[in-house]
């Protein structure tokens, strides 16, 4: 509780002039503690939770259920230290909040399917925020994990979550490299899957090494096995990293920069949910999340300065950026678990209720949770989204 307290009058005096190049806003080194922590408990529940009968063993439940708690404790402070931090942090840290402790309780009362399925799962949280920055520093110190035979033996794909959301960088892409060489999938596949596009987030957004993925792609343009449509995205995908890694960004540029590379990227497009610009949405990806990054004073300090929230004194600039952050995102965003379409929208319309852009993302809100929520049985939005978009539509009147 001291603790809390003591951080929380930190993130005030400092919340709103903190950027200095590291990856996140406040308190870097609380943050890596926690990290550590939330590792740690990691490594004894994953490895074990690969099999069935080991994670529910009567003999290992104490443990388990003591690291699961840990893992709850630890995303719970994450979360709750998390408001000086800029809003999308906050939101995959409440996020990773929730997923850790329905684990925990669903362990706790003997639902160890369950409870192994949200395990699985938890680690698009881990991979959701550390891919979308610049590494500030290389972590070494993942070897321990891989050591463990379960660990080292899980299918390529598999390994290369686990090494993302461990932040094991260098070793992903080298996985990924080799998965997407191997003989053993199919081109079509490889270009359809989720980790292709994580393979490019982290070339372009964490690594910044833009044209690293040109031989491969090369490569995969050789195979016979390549259809039609995967060979024209191929295509045009190499055709943009080679420009996008002839570009030098200026710092303090990057919201016109990113608002550009989209609108060009949209007219290229030839229907809704064209795929051949890809590689320039993940680009300007980078670009926002560096600009809300830096200039994103987190819920915190917003709340602070204006209340109810941001109405009286509005950021129409975040609520672009936002806004392009949500196009992006309806785009590239390729976790099911996770969504951050819908978060980003919303968060647009709260930065400046009564801007041109607020009005943008609350019409592509809507449209996605109707697309979303429609089905064979009609539509059936969730209590829960309705009241988000009733109370959005409210703030947008006031
Ligand atoms: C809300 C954002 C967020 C989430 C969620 C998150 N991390 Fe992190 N993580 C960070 C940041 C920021 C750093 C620091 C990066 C740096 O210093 O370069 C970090 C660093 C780390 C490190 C390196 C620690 C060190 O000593 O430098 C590890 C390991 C790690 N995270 C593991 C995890 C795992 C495992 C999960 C999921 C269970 C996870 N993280 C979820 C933001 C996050």
């Amino acid at each position: 509780m001291k603790a809390s307290v003591a951080s929380r009058s930190f993130v005030t005096a400092a919340g709103i002039v903190i950027f200095s190049g590291s990856v996140y806003a406040a308190n870097p080194d609380q943050t890596r503690a926690r990290m550590d922590k939330i590792f740690g408990a990691l490594v004894s529940v994953l490895p074990l939770s690969l099999n069935g009968a080991e994670y529910e063993k009567p003999a290992n439940r104490e443990m388990v259920l003591g690291r699961l708690k840990d893992l709850s404790d630890e995303s719970q402070s994450l979360e709750s230290h998390a408001t000086g931090n800029d809003r999308t942090f906050a939101f995959i840290a409440g996020s990773l909040a929730k997923d850790a402790r329905d684990i925990h309780r669903w362990y706790a009362r003997g639902s160890y399917g369950e409870s192994r399925y949200l395990l699985h799962n938890l680690t698009e949280n881990c991979i959701a925020c550390h891919s979308r920055l610049p590494e500030a520093k290389v972590f070494p110190a993942a070897d321990v994990f891989f050591k463990d035979v379960k660990v080292a033996s899980l299918p390529l794909m598999e390994r290369a979550q686990l090494q993302m959301a461990t932040r094991q960088f260098d070793a992903a892409l080298q996985t990924y490299e080799e998965l997407f060489k191997s003989s053993g999938s199919r081109t079509s596949e490889i270009v359809m899957m989720d980790g292709f596009v994580d393979y490019l987030k982290i070339c372009i957004r964490v690594k910044q090494e833009v044209a690293r993925p040109i031989p491969i792609l090369e490569g995969m343009l050789k195979r016979p096995d390549l259809p039609k449509f995967a060979s024209l995205q191929l295509s045009q995908w190499i055709a943009s990293l080679r420009k996008l890694s002839k570009r030098h960004d200026k710092a303090g540029f990057e919201l016109p920069s990113a608002r550009k590379l989209i609108s060009d990227a949209q007219r290229a497009s030839e229907f809704p949910m064209d795929r051949g610009r890809l590689v320039d949405f993940i680009y300007a990806s980078r670009l926002l999340n560096s600009y809300i990054q830096k200039k994103d004073p987190g819920a915190a300090a917003l709340e602070k300065r204006f209340s109810p929230a941001t109405v009286q004194s509005p950021r129409p600039d975040l609520a672009e950026a936002y806004y392009l952050l949500g196009v992006t995102e309806s785009m590239i965003g390729r976790s099911y678990w996770l969504s951050q379409t819908e978060f980003y929208l919303e968060t647009a319309v709260r930065s400046a209720p009564h801007s041109k852009y607020a009005d943008k993302a609350f019409a592509f809100l809507e449209e996605q949770v109707l697309v979303e929520f429609s089905g064979s049985s009609g539509t059936n939005v969730p209590e829960d989204m309705q009241k988000t978009l009733d109370d959005l539509r409210k703030l947008m009147k006031r």
